[in-house]
C-alpha cells in the first residue's frame, strides 16, 4: 500500500516537486527556477523543453533523496501555471516556439479588436472572461500567424497546444511514444475557448481565433478516478504512478485551502495575487470587472466554480525594487525597510507594470508613484509597495462582494509574500477583516496532492481534508474606520492616475 501521494508544481518562475503524508505533511520537495526570456518590451516566454528537463530533474532529486521509489507513490496530480501557452509537434515531440507566458502582452491588438465587433461580448457570455492578453486563445492565434509551417501543422492534427499541464503530462505519459494530450476544466477555462456551461471547446470561440479543434487536448475532470493515463517506466520515476489530477495553480491553491463550501475564498500573494471565491455549482457573472472561472471538477460530480481577482503585479512589485531600483538587496529587506516608518509618508505606488488586471482591465494603463514629498525617503516607498499589494486586494475583494453578497468574515491567505508579516498586518489594516494563514504554505501542491488523492481513495471525502486545515498565524485589524477609507480613498484617486496618464 502507498503511502504518498506526490505533486508537480509548474510556476511562472520555478517548477517545484512535493510528496505528502496522509496528513497533509510534506516528506519530499525539491524546487529549481526556470530562465525568464524577455526578447521586447512587454514580451515574456519561457523554454518547454527546459521546463520539462527541470520538471524531471525535481522529481529525480526528491525522490533519491528521500529513497522514495514509484510504487511509494498512490497518485500524482500536476498544477501549473496558466494560461501560459506552448505548441509542439507531435511527431517530434519539439516545439515549434518558446512559451508565450500569461504575462506576455504582445496580443494587446488581437485583444482590442475583439471588442470592436461584438466578439468580446460572446467571450464573456460564454467563458466567463473579459478579452485581454492574459488568456491562451491569443496567444495560440499569434503563433500561427507568425510560426511558418504552425497553421498547416495543427491544422493536419501533428501541432498539439497545451498550457504547461498538459506539456508535461504528455512528456510524462510518453511523449513521441502515445503521450496523453489532455487538459482539465480550470485550465481550459482560462483560454477563453471552452463553454462554462458545456465544458468543452466552443466551434463559435475557436472560430474567433481561427483556432482548428484538432490542435486542442481533451477536457477532462480535475480529479479523476478513471485516470488520465500513468508515468512512463523510462521517466523521472523510473516506474508507473497513476496520473489522477490536474488543476490550474490558482484552483490548486483554492482545493489546498479546503475552500469547498460556497463563499469559501483565499487569496494567494504570489508574482500576481489571485483571489478566488468558491460560488458552488452555479456560475455566477461578474457585473464588476472579476472573472468567472471553473474552481474544480471533481469525477463526475458537476463543476465547481468561482470568482476570481487576478491582480497581475504584486509579489514583482517587491522584485522591482529589489531589481531595477536597488533599494534593498532581497524580499525580506522589504518588511524590515518599511517598519522604518510608521505610514507611507503620504505616497502611494500603483504598480500598473502590466496595465492593470482586476477588477479594471485596462493594459494601457501604467504605474505611477504620488504624493512625494522631500521628507520621502526608500523606506515610505517600500511600504508603498506593501500598501499597493493589499489595496489591489481590498479592490478585487470590493467587486468580488458586489458580485456575490458574501462579506468575508476572515481571509484565507497563502503564497511566498505571506512570509513577510507587515504586508499581512497592513492587508488585516486595509481590508478591515483578520487574515489567516495556515500551517502549510505550500497549498498549491498540497491542493493538487489532493485532488489526485481524492481520485484514488487515498483521500475519503473533502471532508477528511478540512481536518488537515490548521492556521498558523492570524493577523487582526488595528487601523480605525477613519484611517482605513482614507487611505483607500487615496489609492482610488492613485489608481485614477494611471488611467489618466494614457487618456
Ligand atoms: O494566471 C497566472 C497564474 O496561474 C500564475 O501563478 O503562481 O505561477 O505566478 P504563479
Amino acid at each position: 500500500m502507498a503511502d504518498f501521494v506526490a505533486a508537480v508544481d509548474q510556476g511562472t518562475t520555478s517548477t517545484r516537486f512535493m510528496v505528502f503524508d496522509h496528513s497533509g505533511n510534506d516528506v519530499a520537495r525539491h524546487q529549481l527556477e526556470h530562465e525568464q526570456i524577455l526578447p521586447r518590451a512587454g514580451w515574456v516566454e519561457h523554454n518547454p523543453v527546459e521546463i520539462w528537463e527541470l520538471t524531471s530533474a525535481v522529481i529525480r532529486t526528491a525522490m533519491n533523496n528521500r529513497g522514495l521509489h514509484a510504487s511509494d507513490l498512490a497518485a500524482l496530480g500536476i498544477t501549473n501555471q496558466r494560461e501560459t501557452t506552448v505548441v509542439w509537434s507531435r511527431r517530434t515531440g519539439r516545439p515549434y516556439y518558446n512559451a508565450i507566458v500569461w504575462q506576455d502582452t504582445r496580443t494587446d491588438q488581437i485583444a482590442a479588436a475583439l471588442d470592436r465587433d461584438g466578439r468580446g461580448d460572446v467571450i464573456r457570455q460564454k467563458a466567463g472572461l473579459p478579452p485581454a492578453t492574459y488568456f491562451s486563445a491569443g496567444k495560440i492565434q499569434w503563433i500561427l500567424e507568425n510560426v511558418d509551417g504552425v497553421r498547416a501543422a495543427a491544422e493536419s492534427g501533428e501541432a498539439l497546444f497545451g498550457n504547461t499541464d498538459t506539456w508535461l503530462m504528455w512528456n510524462l505519459t510518453g511523449g513521441v511514444d502515445g503521450g496523453v494530450h489532455i487538459t482539465d476544466v480550470t485550465n481550459a477555462s482560462r483560454t477563453m475557448l471552452m463553454n462554462l456551461e458545456t465544458l468543452d471547446w466552443d466551434d463559435e470561440l475557436l472560430s474567433f481565433f481561427g483556432i482548428p479543434r484538432a490542435m486542442l487536448p481533451r477536457i477532462r475532470p480535475s480529479s479523476d478516478p478513471s485516470r488520465y493515463g500513468v508515468t512512463l517506466p523510462g521517466g523521472p520515476f523510473g516506474g508507473e504512478v497513476p496520473l489522477t489530477a490536474d488543476l490550474g495553480d490558482q484552483q490548486a491553491a483554492t482545493v489546498g485551502q479546503v475552500c469547498f463550501a460556497e463563499g469559501e475564498a483565499k487569496n494567494t500573494y504570489g508574482t500576481g495575487n489571485f483571489m478566488l471565491l468558491n460560488t458552488g455549482t452555479s456560475l455566477v457573472r461578474s457585473k464588476s470587472g472579476l472573472l468567472t472561472t471553473v474552481c474544480y471538477k471533481f469525477g463526475d460530480a458537476p463543476a465547481v466554480y468561482a470568482l476570481e481577482g487576478s491582480i497581475a503585479v504584486t509579489g514583482s512589485a517587491i522584485q522591482w525594487l529589489r531589481d531595477q531600483l536597488g533599494i534593498i538587496s532581497g524580499a525580506a529587506q522589504s518588511e524590515t525597510l518599511a517598519a522604518q516608518v510608521e505610514d507611507n509618508g503620504g505616497v502611494y505606488f500603483v504598480p500598473a507594470f502590466s496595465g492593470l488586471f482586476a477588477p479594471y482591465w485596462r493594459s494601457d494603463a501604467r504605474g505611477v508613484i504620488v504624493g512625494l514629498s522631500r521628507y520621502n525617503t526608500n523606506a515610505h516607498l517600500a511600504r508603498a509597495t506593501l500598501e499597493a499589494i493589499c489595496y489591489q486586494s481590498r479592490d478585487v475583494a470590493v467587486a468580488m462582494e458586489q458580485d456575490s453578497g458574501v462579506h468575508l468574515d476572515v481571509l484565507k491567505v497563502d503564497g511566498g509574500v505571506t512570509a513577510n508579516r507587515l504586508c499581512m498586518q497592513l492587508q488585516a489594516d486595509i481590508l478591515g477583516v483578520p487574515v489567516s494563514r495556515p500551517v502549510v504554505a505550500e497549498t498549491t501542491a498540497l491542493g493538487a496532492a489532493y485532488a489526485a488523492g481524492l481520485a484514488t481513495g487515498f483521500w475519503k471525502s473533502t471532508d477528511e481534508l478540512r481536518q488537515n486545515w490548521n492556521e498558523s498565524e492570524r493577523w487582526t485589524p488595528t487601523w480605525s474606520e477613519e484611517r482605513r477609507e482614507e487611505g483607500y480613498a487615496k489609492w482610488k484617486k492613485a489608481v485614477r492616475r494611471t488611467l489618466d496618464w494614457v487618456d
